[in-house]
Order: structure tokens, then sequence, then C-alpha cells
């Protein structure tokens, strides 16, 4: 396949950004003072009627823009393609914040070439991830660097210069399976005497951009979709953080994770071992 050249990668991203603002004000100011609720994976693992509107949105938005191109959401409703290329969306990542009026939660949109159902088989060309509860939009291309916007302009973002893992800052998620849980759990507590503290935001999304802005030092997580994943994967590794997985393994559903690049060697080993022993 062809690759889309740097400045078709600059327009993907823009795509990205300006379909990923859109649901983003969709979710905020079309938000029902009741909202519908129903689960998917298990009763914790919940989608919104807001979640399933904003997917529609950015399923229509691009479909128009792109119409060879295929579409991979977390919720129902997805095309084929005949481009190469997916799209991979979460239109809402952080769906309990969301639910319960906490912040974060921010809508994922990224275009990747291979086959995202699958790790390992997919990498990302263009992505932006949008933040409404702090106004934050993060957008990459792949070999372009990575940026992020607020009320006061754009700026280029870099992943901290931490180069002491026990005064990291790391975030993590848990499952929403009860099993997985436990497995986390037990790592959890091999990781947090070894780190400055541990953060859990509720949204894989803005924790990845919040590595690559530095605003975090590390994150990881066991039992993520690439939709989770796929745009902040991008704009983290475009700020120069490092993404790993258990051991030599790409990341994957077992580990997910991402760090600067001072602490990702150490981080690395910690988390092995730590899983390992869970
Ligand atoms: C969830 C969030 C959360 C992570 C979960 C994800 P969703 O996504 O990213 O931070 O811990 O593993 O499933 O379900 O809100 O789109």
């Amino acid at each position: 396949m062809n690759l889309p050249d740097p400045l078709d990668r600059h327009a993907l991203a823009e795509l990205a950004r300006d379909v990923a603002e859109q649901a983003g004000r969709l979710i905020v100011q079309g938000r029902p003072d009741r909202l519908e609720v129903s689960s998917k994976s298990s009763r914790r693992d919940i989608v919104t009627e807001m979640d399933q509107r904003a997917q529609d949105a950015l399923c229509e938005a691009l479909a128009a823009a792109r119409p060879d191109d295929a579409i991979l959401g977390e919720e129902q409703g997805g095309r084929p393609g005949t481009s190469g290329l997916t799209w991979v969306l979460d239109p809402i990542d952080g769906t309990v914040n969301y639910l319960y009026g906490l912040s974060p939660f921010s809508v994922s949109v990224a275009v990747v070439e291979g086959d995202p159902t699958t790790w390992g088989r997919w990498s990302p060309l263009a992505g932006a991830v949008v933040i409404p509860p702090v106004g934050l939009t993060y957008l990459a291309t792949l070999g372009g660097g990575a940026m992020v916007q607020d009320a006061h302009g754009a700026r280029e973002v870099r992943a901290s210069s931490a180069t002491e893992l026990s005064m990291a800052l790391v975030a993590t998620g848990f499952a929403y399976g009860a099993e997985l849980r436990c497995v986390q759990t037990r790592a959890f507590v091999e990781i947090i005497p070894k780190v400055r503290d541990i953060r859990r935001t509720g949204s894989a999304a803005a924790d990845l951009c919040w590595v690559a802005d530095g605003r975090l030092d590390g994150y990881f997580e066991a039992g993520l979709h690439a939709w989770d994943v796929a745009a902040g994967q991008l704009i983290a590794t475009e700020a120069g953080a490092v993404l790993h997985g258990l051991g030599d393994e790409v990341p994957n559903g077992e580990l997910y994770a991402m760090s600067a690049p001072g602490i990702s060697a150490d981080f690395a080993a910690l988390l092995r071992s730590a899983h390992r022993s869970s």
C-alpha cells in the first residue's frame, strides 16, 4: 500500500481534529438531563445514548469526507473500505466519568493502516483527541510531531524529562471485568511503592495525551482496545514517549504502556515483574 504523503497525513489529522471537535461539542451541548444508559460486556461496561449519537455523527462526517476508508468504532456501526486505511473511533472515552459528570472524558479519532482488530497489526498515521471538560485538543501525524491546542493557541508537546522512576507520576486504568481487575490490583500493589504516585483518570486517551505533554510521566493498563489508544498512542510517541508492552511483545490486551524516555527501561522492567508475579 502507498502511505499517504506527509501533506496528506496533515490533512488527515486536521480532518480527525475537526470531526472530533464536532463530536466533543455534541456530547457536551447535546447531553440530555436524563441520559439513557445500557450495558455491554458487563453491567459496569456501559454505553450512553450520547456515545452512540457521537459515533453516528463521526461516521457520517468521515464517510462523506473519505468514502473509501473503513471505519471501526467502539459502538455499533462501522463500515468496510477499499483504501487500506481505517478510522478508529472512541466517541466517548471515559464514559463512566461522562455519566457521573466527572472529568476527563474525551473523543478519540485516529486513522490507521493495517488491521485495528488485532494488536501489532496496525499503526496510526494521524489522530486527534479532544478533551472537552478541560478545553484541550491534541493532534499528531506520523513523523510530523504532536501539538496541543487550547484557548491560548497551539504549541508542540514533548514528553517529560523524568529520569527517576521513584519520582514518576504515572496513571493506570482498570478493566470492567472482575477477573482482570484482580490481576491488575495485584500488579498495582507491586507498582505503587516504586513510583511517586498513581492516578486513575478514567480516560485512556487523556492519559496518553498527558504522557505526551509531560503532565504524567507514564501510563499502563491491561484489557484495552485499539479505539482507546490509537490516537493517543501517536500523539505520545510523536512527543517522544516510548511505547511498551510486557517484555518484548508489542503492547496488547495483556499490557499496554507508555512512558517518558528517561524512565522507560526501568518502568518496563517494573511492569514486567509486577505483572509476571500477578
Ligand atoms: C475506558 C477508559 C478507561 C479505561 C477503560 C476503558 P470507555 O474507555 O479509557 O480509562 O480504564 O479500560 O475501557 O469504556 O470509557 O470508552
